[in-house]
């Protein structure tokens, strides 16, 4: 299948590329590059540098290619920054969302893989959380992906859209070559191993009186891989499950202690840690039922395991110090 992967040069979306090039598909990338790299798109992957804000240049894309299927990536995704930036949010994520949406339906692109979120939920009343729990976004991203889900549905129903939406809890991990690498870097397992290298002096735990064993936030660490291959499941099946959603999360929650231990295990690197106060918009726990994505889809996590998951964002992170920006050879 000939394959749009908006948002392909950021974390998420580049290893996605990867694994759709490797299954035999076609990819195009679209990436803004505002927060995604030009080095992150695999080789295979033509790339097109344009935004979803510009109408015209999606018209122009879906003109010049015949796409199968869309897989929706671009998007800011910082639970903080959307606090205070909730209009940013709101155009990035459901504004320019809709322009994509448009221009596909308008050339008879008819595929469709949403990446939702677990922050839909916002504070859980029953953990793991299964697909039915109510929808309680408690910051304006987890408000974004619920209302671009609703659209969804309402284009399934009005112009036959055909799509699945894939609800991410927290996505971790590397490939050999792909990896996390955020202009501003806010996600816990990042910070951990440049705390380990050196490059901050300390790890900040961000809130320590939360009412979880420990005192500190705990959430569902999956490996980026096995959200990619959660992909490519939900377009093998897209006809038979349209309009589901889905949750994308080991079933299994770790705390923020136990990441940072996890880290300087899988290290062995000292890594100072701080006690800090308490992030705007962050829910106490996060932890995913799997059940639905196992059994209508198959999906198993493969590489998925909080250790696994330091360990192989431990090497890319050796093999690209200093991220995309600098490549291995230059970091020296
Ligand atoms: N944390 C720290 N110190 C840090 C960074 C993070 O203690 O320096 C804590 C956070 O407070 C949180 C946990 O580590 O409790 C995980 O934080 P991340 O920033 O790595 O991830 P989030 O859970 O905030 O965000 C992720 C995704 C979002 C998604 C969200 C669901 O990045 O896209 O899960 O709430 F929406």
């Amino acid at each position: 299948m000939k394959i749009l992967v908006t948002g392909g040069a950021g974390y998420v979306g580049s290893v996605c590329a990867e694994v759709l090039l490797e299954r035999g598909h076609g990819v195009v990338v679209l990436d803004n590059l505002s927060e995604g790299h030009r080095r992150a798109v695999p080789a295979g992957a033509a790339f097109v540098e344009g935004d979803l804000a510009d109408r015209q240049g999606l018209d122009r894309l879906f003109a010049s290619h015949r796409f199968d299927a869309v897989m929706h990536f671009a998007a800011l995704a910082l639970v903080e920054e959307s606090v205070r930036k909730p209009g940013a949010y709101l155009v990035a994520n459901v504004a320019n969302s809709i322009h994509l949406l448009d221009a596909m339906l308008r050339h008879d692109v008819g595929q469709f893989i949403f990446s939702s979120t677990a922050a839909i939920y916002g504070e859980p009343e029953v953990v793991p959380i299964p697909e039915e729990h109510r929808t309680a976004p408690i910051n304006p991203y987890g408000r974004t992906k619920l209302a671009f889900e609703r659209i969804l549905e309402d284009c399934r129903i009005s112009a036959g859209l055909c799509y699945a939406s894939l609800r991410y809890f927290n996505a971790a991990g590397a490939t050999p070559e792909r990896g996390e690498d955020h202009r501003q870097e806010t996600h816990i397992i990042p910070i951990l191993l440049q705390v380990a290298l050196g490059q901050r002096p300390h790890f900040e735990i961000r809130g320590t009186n939360y009412a979880t064993p420990d005192g500190t936030c705990i959430r569902d660490y999956v490996h980026v891989l096995d959200i990619a291959e959660a992909h490519v499941l939900a377009l093998d099946h897209l006809e038979r499950i349209s309009g589901w959603v889905f949750n994308v999360g080991s079933n299994r929650g770790h705390s923020v202690l136990e990441a940072l231990e996890a880290a300087r295990r899988m290290t062995r690197r000292s890594i100072p840690a701080v006690a800090a106060g308490r992030r705007a918009g962050d829910p106490p726990v996060l932890v995913a039922s799997s059940q639905k994505i196992e059994r209508e889809l198959g999906w198993r996590p493969q590489y998925s395991g909080l250790d696994a998951i330091v360990e192989s964002a431990w090497a890319w992170k050796q093999k690209f110090p200093q991220g995309y920006e600098v490549s291995p050879q230059a970091a020296g």
